[in-house]
Order: C-alpha cells, then structure tokens, then sequence
C-alpha cells in the first residue's frame, strides 16, 4: 500500500491567513500550503500589516497576531493566479479602514470580479475599475458599509466569502442566499473562532447569516486539513491502476461541501473507504483508501457539482478510460476558471483521441478501457496539467504536458509526488 500526504487544504489556508488577523490574540497554525496561491494571499495581507510570523517550510507552524487594523499598502497588491485571494479581499477591504489596488496575472485578470464587486457596491462599498468594468485591476477605499443582503445567481463560495468578510469588518448584518450549496469553510472557520453565523438548506441551496459582531473574534488553533481536491488526483491515478496496488490518503479534509467526487467514484465503480475520524477548527479529516478498480461511465447531475466543481478535469480524465459515457451538466462555471476548463478539457481529449462532446454546460465523454496518446496544452492551468498528468501515468498511456510547472499554483512537488507514487516510478 502506498500512503500519501496531501499538502494542506488551499481554500482554508487563504481564510486562515484573512480571519486570524482579526481575533484578539495569537492564532497557532500548522501544516499551511506552501502553493503560489496561498503566499499570495500571505504577502497581501502582510503588505496590509497582518503578516504571518515563522518559517516558511512546508508543514511548519505560523502565528498571526491579532488584532490588527488593516492599513493601506505602499504599492499594488499581486493577487497571482489566485482567484480566492482576489474576491476575498475586495470584501476584506471594502469594510475596513485601509485602501489599496488589487491585481493579478493575465488569466486573473480575465476572470470575472463583477459577482463581488456589485453586491459590495450596494451596501456602500467604494470600489474602482482601472481597466475595464467588472474586472482587475480595481482599486478598494474601505468604508463603514449599510447591511449586506444578496442573492447568488450562480453557487460560489468565494463571492459568499467576499460578502462574510465584508460585513464582518463592517460589523454589519450579512445575508446570502446561493442555489446551491458552496464549501462552507469560512462559515466553519468563523464559527469556532465564535462568530454568530448559520447556515440553513433553503431549496436546492442555501441561507448564510452572519450577525454583527458584538465581542472580539478567538484565535485559530488548527493544524490544515490535507486538501482534497489535491487528493482527488492521486484517487484518480490509484482508481485506473497507475500506483502499485491500493492508496491510502493520510490526514486529508472531509467537508461534505468538498468531497463530492468519493461520489462520483462510488458511482463509477470505484473500491474506496472514506474514514473521518478528528476535527479541525470545525472541520472533518481523516483517511480515504481507494483500490484499482473497474470503471464505468457516470451521469453527474447539476446538484453534485457545487461539491465537486475543481474535480471535474480529474473526472473528464477517469471518464476518458472509464467503459461508457460520462456525462457531466451544470458546470457551466468551469468556463470562467483559471482557463475555460470545459474548453480545454474538450480539445485535450480530442486531441488524445477521446470522443468528447462540448456542452454549453458540460462534457459528454465516451469512455474505453484502450489506452490514448498526445500532447496537452494546459492553457497554465493547473488542473489542467496535473488531471492529465496523472491520465499519462496510467500503464500504457503516453502524454506529454506543454506546462507542468504551472501545478505550482496549488500543488508544489506534485511531478516528484507522481513519480514515487505511479508503478512505473521508483520503488518507495
Ligand atoms: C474556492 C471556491 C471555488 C473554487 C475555488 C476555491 C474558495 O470557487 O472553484 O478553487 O476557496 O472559496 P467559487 O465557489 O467561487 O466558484
């Protein structure tokens, strides 16, 4: 059996490094990813006066001091590649006392900010286009905001978060309701550090309230869940075979709100064990053992996708040498990811001789137990290029990645990862 520790859980890092600042106190935190992403978020908030004190190695723990006033930055905060870092600070700084200007690089840059940036306006928000409406880079003046009630056309966990984030800082009431269910982890993070904040199944999604803060926020105390949907590739590659035997996944995070891809596997045929058994700061984690196995075609309804939206390029990729068709509908928010995800993943498998059909919404992909050759272009997408990655270390595959570096983002150490893990690899 091979074992494997994942890096920890991206979208909790970004919260930690935002929410810590604001308790009265010093906040422990263990096991932080070191990804591009999330040093983004950490340089930004230093640059804000909320620096992250301790040693960068992975694993190492942090503190952060708080509570800090956030003041204004000498110059541009570089959001990266990072569209967390971007859409939560818009709301981090729209309520506080300190303004800045927020950019990123050229695919940030395209991604669109108008799903936060309008609902802040409306409560008062000052915020400022450079470029081009509804996008970076946009210039923040925080100001004391009026109470914050939206209402989210499409499920996202980054535009709830932006709007949380406002309204705390503004210690004014906040309101969202979404058509689906997003990861909840600022609502966890929150909650243990003692905010007054619920969340209610409304339909098919749900209601979030946050109430104004009366007292001062706990510290953090929390070793960072594995991240799961760094996880999900090495689920993938053990599911077609391409580790030596069974994988079992150490210490990664088991929110409900992020593991809809055991689902999928489950419905595709897959031997697995998905075992919570601790907490951290509110959320599950535990161990997932998964087997070889033979796979099957699956139907992937709109409702599963909130769960399981940064898994559908390792999805499209196990579909490909899965027996029969995968359909996946209601993800039509892939398209405004780091690349138009359901693009890539369309003109990759084609082009390695998969059928696949697009869908405005989707992907349609005719599976075989046959293997496929060619190159992919990633488009600098990082799941692009680990999900095919991982498809090319499948026994009798053949594929070259244009861009492996761009894993970096999310998952440094990935490449070397999938060479001790893979059976072609070296022996452990
Ligand atoms: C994230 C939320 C998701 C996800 C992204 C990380 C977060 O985006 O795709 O990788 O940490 O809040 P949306 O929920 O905003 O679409």
């Amino acid at each position: 059996m091979i074992t494997i520790h994942v890096p920890g859980d991206k979208s909790i890092c970004h919260r930690a490094l935002m929410l810590a600042p604001l308790a009265d106190g010093t906040s422990h935190i263990r096991g932080l990813a070191l990804s591009e992403d999330v040093r983004a978020t950490g340089a930004a908030m230093g640059a804000l006066g909320a620096p992250a004190i301790g040693s960068l190695e992975e694993g190492q723990p942090i503190e952060i001091r708080g509570p800090v006033e956030l003041r204004s930055p000498g110059s541009v905060i570089d959001c990266g590649n990072s569209g967390t870092t971007a859409r939560l600070m818009v709301g981090l700084l729209a309520g506080s006392s300190a303004a800045a200007t927020l950019d990123g690089d050229e695919s940030l840059r395209r991604r669109p900010m108008d799903r936060v940036v309008q609902p802040l306006r409306r409560a008062g928000a000052s915020v400022r286009e450079l470029r081009e409406p509804g996008y970076l880079p946009l210039e923040i003046e925080g100001c004391v905001l009026s109470p914050i009630r939206h209402e989210s056309e499409a499920a996202s966990a980054q535009v709830k978060s932006a709007l949380l984030l406002a309204g705390l800082v503004s210690r004014v009431p906040v309101r969202v309701i979404e058509p689906g269910a997003s990861r909840d982890h600022t609502e966890r993070m929150l909650r243990a550090m003692g905010a007054q904040i619920e969340g209610e199944p409304q339909g098919k999604g749900m209601r979030v309230s946050l109430e104004p803060l009366s007292g001062a926020l706990k510290p953090i105390n929390m070793a960072v869940p594995g991240d799961f949907s760094s996880a999900a590739f090495w689920l993938g590659l053990a599911v077609l075979g391409g580790c030596r035997g069974e994988v079992r996944i150490e210490g990664v995070g088991l929110n409900p709100g992020r593991t809809g891809f055991l689902r999928v596997l489950d419905a595709m045929g897959a031997s697995l064990d998905a075992m919570p058994s601790s907490d951290e700061a509110g959320e599950p984690v535990g161990d997932v053992v998964v087997r070889p196995s033979a796979m099957r075609g699956v139907e992937i309804p709109p409702e599963w996708v909130p769960a399981l939206i940064d898994e559908i390029p390792i999805i499209a990729c196990v579909a490909s040498r899965a027996v029969g068709r995968t359909i996946i509908r209601g993800a039509q928010e892939l398209r405004v990811k780091e690349s138009d995800r359901i693009a890539a993943l369309h003109a990759n498998l084609v082009a390695l001789g998969v059928s696949s059909r697009e869908r405005p919404d989707g992907l349609e992909i005719e599976g075989a137990d046959r293997a496929v050759a060619g190159v992919v272009e990633t488009r600098g997408d990082h799941r692009i290029a680990m999900a095919f990655g991982v498809l090319g270390a499948v026994p009798g595959n053949s594929i070259a990645v244009d861009d492996r570096a761009c894993a970096r983002v999310s998952y440094p150490g990935f490449w070397e990862e999938l060479d001790r893990v893979t059976a072609s690899g070296p022996e452990p």
